[in-house]
């Protein structure tokens, strides 16, 4: 198993997932439901922080996690450019202790990039760092790909990880940028209160 340096993608510069704005998908769900309780949002894997950055637009309270320096540094940066509430720092989602517990947690393209031996993990991280009751935001790549990253998935494989913590609540195809589209999964979750 080869392991990614992120780090060493950013600063060459190799950033296919990097579209230059947050997930349409996204857009989408929070311009449809203004009614949603404002609160706290994780962003595991946030890269340059577009997606954290929508949540703000949108009154909620985001913090960004990304184990690549330089992407902190430009999602930071970004963000005070536009002088948007978003805070970022450095961290591994997967193997550090919740820091606190968020009322979101959202998914995009972090599942798909993690080495798949590491799904276990990624699940019971999703968990730790929810508070009970809390939702998961998911916008899942949907490809069959064996050598990632980003690695493949199916909706079966999605819903059995997570279905013993999570409830599901909806599940639908979003629009997404035009090279992904009809190969994303949104899927919105609510952690069990165990
Ligand atoms: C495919 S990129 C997606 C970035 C962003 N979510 C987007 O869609 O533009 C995956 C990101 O996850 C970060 N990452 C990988 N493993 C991580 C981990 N264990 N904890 C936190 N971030 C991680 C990488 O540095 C990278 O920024």
């Amino acid at each position: 198993m080869t392991t990614t340096d992120w780090e060493a993608r950013y600063q060459s510069g190799d950033m296919p997932w990097e579209k230059g704005e947050g997930s349409p998908g996204l857009a989408d769900f929070l311009r449809d439901r203004p009614d949603l309780p404002r609160g706290s949002v994780l962003v595991p894997g946030c890269g340059t922080g577009h997606d954290a950055r929508t949540w703000a637009r949108h009154g909620f309270t985001p913090t960004g996690l990304d184990i690549a320096p330089s992407a902190i540094r430009i999602a930071t940066e970004r963000t005070a450019a536009e002088g948007l509430n978003a805070s970022f720092r450095l961290g591994d989602f997967l193997r550090e202790p919740a820091s606190e517990r968020f009322d979101w947690v959202f998914e995009h393209t972090l599942f798909c990039a993690i080495q798949p031996a590491d799904r276990d993990l990624y699940a019971e991280s999703v968990h730790r760092w929810l508070r009970p009751g809390g939702n998961f935001l998911a916008i899942h790549y949907m490809i069959r790909d064996v050598e990632g990253p980003p690695f493949g998935c199916t909706q079966e494989e999605l819903i059995e990880r997570f279905k013993s913590r999570f409830e599901w609540v909806a599940g639908w195809v979003p629009r997404s940028y035009p090279n992904r589209a009809g190969l994303e999964l949104m899927i919105w979750w609510r952690r069990r209160a165990e």
